[in-house]
Order: C-alpha cells, then sequence, then structure tokens
C-alpha cells in the first residue's frame, strides 16, 4: 500500500467514526443503539431521498432520524428514554450541516452559525430551516421529545430534523400529556424503554415560503414503544396516534394495531417496528 492509499483509508475512517449522515444506520455501530436490538424498522426504508442521520452533538451520539429531504421532516427518529429533572429549554435550534454538504462537521450546528460559517451557501436545500417555521401558524413539533431526556440529549432534540409542523393545540395540549403519561409510566414499569416516533407526510399540504412548498405539514403524529425489564427482557408495549389537527385528540393502541393503522399509508408491508414485535 502506498503512502497516499494509507492516508486514504485513515481518512474514511476517520469520516467513518465521525459521520453523522451515514449510507446506513448498521454503518455506525453507536446509532444502532438506539433502536431496540439494534433492528431497524422496514418502515419508511423505501422513503425516496431519505437521508439517515446518528444525531451527534457535544461530542457524541443521542439518537437517530430517518430524514425525509424532500418533504423536509423525519420520517421517524428511534431513542430509548432516559429520566430527567428537567434541565432548561435550548434557545438555539440546530440544523444538519452534512445535508448542506457532506464535507461539514459532523455535529448538528446552530443554523445562525452555520450559516455565518458559509457564506452564500444556501442551507435549506435538502431540510427544514428555523425561518421556514416564523409566522408559519404551526408549532416547532419535536417528534423525540426534548422531555425525555436529560442534558445534553435534551440540547440535541432541538434539531429542526426532528421537529414537524404540528398544530400548535395537539403540541400543547393531548400530544404533551401523551408525552408525559409515558414519562411516568416508563420510570415506573421500565427498566428502558425504547420509542420510535414518526410522521405521516401529507399528499400536498405544505409551509409555503416565497411561493416555494417548504415543509409538509404531516397528516399524522405517532409513536410506539417498548418496555424492557432490567434483564432487558420486553414486558410492556404500545402505541398512540394523532390527526396533526385542532381535533387534538390522541388515540392509543396496541403496537400491532400500529402495525395496520401505518399500513393505510403504504402499499409495503409495514413489518415489525420492534424486533419480534417487542414479545416477552
Ligand atoms: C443545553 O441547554 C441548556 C439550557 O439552555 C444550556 O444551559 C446548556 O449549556 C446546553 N448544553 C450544551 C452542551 O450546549
Ligand atoms: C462541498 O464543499 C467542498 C469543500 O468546500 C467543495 O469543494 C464542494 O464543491 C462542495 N460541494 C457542494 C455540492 O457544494
Ligand atoms: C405500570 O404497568 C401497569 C400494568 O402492568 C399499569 O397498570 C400501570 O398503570 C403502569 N404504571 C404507570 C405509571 O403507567
Amino acid at each position: 500500500m502506498g503512502t497516499s492509499a494509507i492516508v486514504c483509508a485513515l481518512l474514511s475512517l476517520v469520516l467513518w467514526v465521525y459521520a453523522d449522515v451515514v449510507e446506513r444506520f448498521e454503518d455506525e455501530p453507536e446509532c444502532l443503539e438506539f433502536f431496540y436490538k439494534e433492528k431497524v424498522p422496514v418502515w419508511g426504508e423505501a422513503t425516496p431521498d431519505a437521508a439517515r442521520l446518528c444525531q451527534r452533538f457535544a461530542n457524541r451520539y443521542h439518537f437517530a432520524t430517518l430524514y425525509d429531504t424532500k418533504h423536509r421532516i423525519a420520517v421517524y427518529s428511534a431513542y430509548y428514554f432516559q429520566p430527567s429533572n428537567g434541565g432548561g429549554r435550548e434557545r438555539r435550534w440546530f440544523v444538519e450541516p452534512q445535508l448542506v454538504n457532506s464535507s461539514l462537521q459532523s455535529e448538528m450546528k446552530d443554523g445562525y452559525w452555520l450559516g455565518k460559517d458559509n457564506p452564500g451557501v444556501y442551507l435549506g436545500e435538502k431540510q427544514a430551516l428555523n425561518e421556514d417555521y416564523t409566522h408559519s401558524g404551526f408549532d416547532r413539533g419535536h417528534l423525540n421529545p426534548n422531555g425525555h431526556h436529560p442534558v445534553p440529549s435534551r440540547n440535541a432534540t432541538f434539531t429542526l430534523t426532528n421537529v414537524i409542523p404540528q398544530n400548535p393545540k395537539l403540541n400543547q395540549n393531548s400530544w404533551r400529556i401523551h408525552e408525559s403519561q409515558l414519562t411516568d409510566l416508563f420510570r415506573a414499569n421500565c427498566s428502558k424503554a425504547f420509542v420510535l416516533v414518526g410522521a405521516v407526510p401529507s399528499a400536498d399540504h405544505w409551509i409555503v415560503k416565497n411561493g416555494v412548498k417548504r415543509v409538509n405539514i404531516p397528516d399524522r403524529i405517532w409513536n410506539a414503544w417498548c418496555c424492557l425489564d432490567n434483564n432487558g427482557h420486553p414486558i410492556q408495549s404500545g402505541a398512540a396516534a394523532a390527526r396533526n389537527t385542532e381535533e387534538n385528540k390522541v388515540e392509543k393502541m396496541t403496537l400491532d394495531e400500529m402495525g395496520e393503522y401505518l399500513q393505510q399509508f403504504s402499499n409495503q408491508p409495514v413489518g415489525a417496528l420492534f424486533y419480534n414485535d417487542c414479545r416477552p
């Protein structure tokens, strides 16, 4: 091997270790930790122009997101619950530099500063930007909720790749209550809990800026969870979904029912959301 080949191999190793946008979640072992038994769901795999994000912040990974770069919202975020005693609200909104240019840094970055560092480069080609949401009438609704993590994972949830245009009433009322009921349940009953939270895009409902369809306003938001005892065995599971409207209603269901629910929106089999359907 020549020197340049060695340099090249080392460089690709370095890039591989710190890749944030990956070809497959399986390429980044630390990213697989956010999926129960390291099983990545089939759901959403065939989404055109999807990017796989290993959400990196403060020098480590915090969760994983399958991101639809055409609709500019996530298909889902995957994480495990971490108890927290609060810790305030991150004030920045992050963007994913590697969706701007794959040679940029591997950590999420405050969109404002990424813009300053790359004058003249448009950041919003493959992702939503903070200004897309301003005066849109929609909340920046977290998929992976900040309330399910302590700092710094909590901060990392404030990336725009983890939010959707969410009806404000739903975000601040019934979905928030649902998230906090899960917090109580996970704290009381689970040694570890894996969660998937996703959105179903609408056919043609968008946040439009200057005549451009910028961010798809999803029709539905859903989540599914798998709760483990301290031997790592599944003991409980569940799911919930809501229409992204004023209706402000969260429908709870079983994991099996969630499979059927999602099947309405796809021609491909949904497949297991968790390894072995989170069966004991
Ligand atoms: C996380 O957010 C909190 C609250 O805004 C802030 O005080 C803290 O510095 C942030 N942590 C990091 C690592 O940026
Ligand atoms: C990405 O950045 C590199 C280095 O600055 C530059 O050479 C390249 O043209 C950029 N690629 C795109 C698609 O903008
Ligand atoms: C814990 O699980 C039991 C059923 O196994 C359930 O009745 C109870 O409500 C759960 N705890 C919380 C806080 O949700």
